[in-house]
């Protein structure tokens, strides 16, 4: 007569476990209830190799979607995930026309009904900008959330896979609905409009300075705060449809003795728009401002930003804004004021209606 012992019992109801699970996940159909998250990859060092252990030097981009899918096997208790490969860059290289792409892979995929969230693997040096713009102009109320990470895949301590991990939970969780585009990495969720990378090489790089984070992770746990008080996604004026190019707009980073020879360059290679990263609350020299008060004249946008990091850079505060014809950025650094200036211009050239979109967005 065969006797089961308290031991073994246990070991067989742990061995059961993974079968339970199974069984949770497939319906009648054998098609599983999971939730259905497409993970569009980019590069960056989430996808870094180093050539020896303990390199500081990496090469970002070198493995792709289905590794970095392979590398978390426990994702699959999570979500059914597919993979796709946009671009294979260091995010240092993201330009436009990527963005334009981006933008049409996302809101294709969110409008297919076999996908419930997204997730961008994407490196963390112009995150901020990608999320963004991705945050104005994504159609669709279903979760992005882009994940990064500070070390390469093959670092000891590699953050990535944790990052993904938790990027996903995040896409998972009911809560991640409506909240536009948000980042994950470090157990941090932050809104897209909101971050800013602050470290070089921390892993807690990303930070948002003036309205705070958009929730912690903790080992795949969710917990929200309060939501994004801007419009985003489905609620802006912003499309990328049929859209091929983006209007071209550059940033200026005031300094002491700052001259003016290359804003006049600038007009003369016939931007559209110019942001300074201001000193302050968006100053700049005397010289500077005659440079962009002519620029406004031949029909330049100019926006006056902080190079600080933080806080608001109002209108009509040292300069006067509305004398000159300058827009103020309000809540944006540069490179965010860049990307909703060339969005804005898509859609108008009058400087007040432009203005009011700092306001809004
Ligand atoms: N060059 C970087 C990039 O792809 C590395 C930084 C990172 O991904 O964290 O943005």
């Amino acid at each position: 007569m065969s006797t089961t012992s308290p031991s073994s019992l246990v070991r067989s109801v742990i061995a059961a476990v993974p079968l339970l699970l199974q069984l949770v996940v497939v319906d009648a159909q054998g098609a599983s209830s999971l939730p259905k998250i497409r993970i569009l990859a980019t590069g960056g060092t989430i996808a870094g190799a180093q050539a020896k252990g303990q390199d500081a030097g990496y090469k970002a981009g070198s493995f792709n979607v289905d590794d970095l899918i392979n590398a978390v096997p426990t994702l699959k208790h999570l979500a059914v995930i597919t993979g796709e490969q946009v671009v294979d860059i260091g995010s240092q290289d993201m330009n436009n026309e990527v963005w334009l792409q981006l933008a049409k892979r996302v809101n294709a995929a969110l409008a297919q009904s076999d996908v419930d969230g997204v997730i961008i693997t994407h490196g963390t040096d112009t995150m901020e900008e990608t999320s963004y713009f991705l945050n104005l102009v994504t159609k669709s109320d279903k979760p992005v959330v882009m994940v990064g990470s500070m070390r390469p895949a093959t670092a000891i301590g590699a953050d990535g896979p944790a990052n993904l991990y938790n990027g996903v939970a995040v896409a998972t969780h009911p809560g991640a609905k409506g909240r536009g585009v948000l980042v994950l990495l470090n157990d941090e969720i932050h809104y897209a409009r909101e971050i800013t990378k602050t470290n070089s090489t921390q892993l807690d790089t990303f930070k948002s300075p003036n309205r705070g984070k958009a929730g912690m992770t903790n080992a795949g746990r969710v917990y929200w705060y309060d939501p994004l008080a801007a419009k985003h996604t489905s609620r802006t004026v912003f499309s990328v449809q049929g859209m091929d190019q983006l209007p071209r707009v550059e940033i200026f980073y005031a300094h002491a003795n700052m001259g003016r020879d290359f804003i006049d360059h600038a007009v003369k290679l016939g931007v559209k728009g110019i942001v300074i990263a201001g000193v302050g609350d968006g100053n700049m020299t005397r010289v500077a401002v005659d440079g962009l008060q002519e620029a406004v004249k031949k029909g330049v946008a100019v926006v006056r930003s902080s190079r600080t990091g933080s806080g608001i850079t109002d209108r009509n505060v040292e300069l006067n804004d509305d004398k000159l014809g300058f827009i103020a950025s309000i809540e944006l650094n540069a490179q965010m004021a860049r990307v909703l200036l060339m969005l804005g211009l898509t859609k108008t050239r009058d400087t007040d209606a432009l203005q009011k979109l700092f306001y809004e967005y």
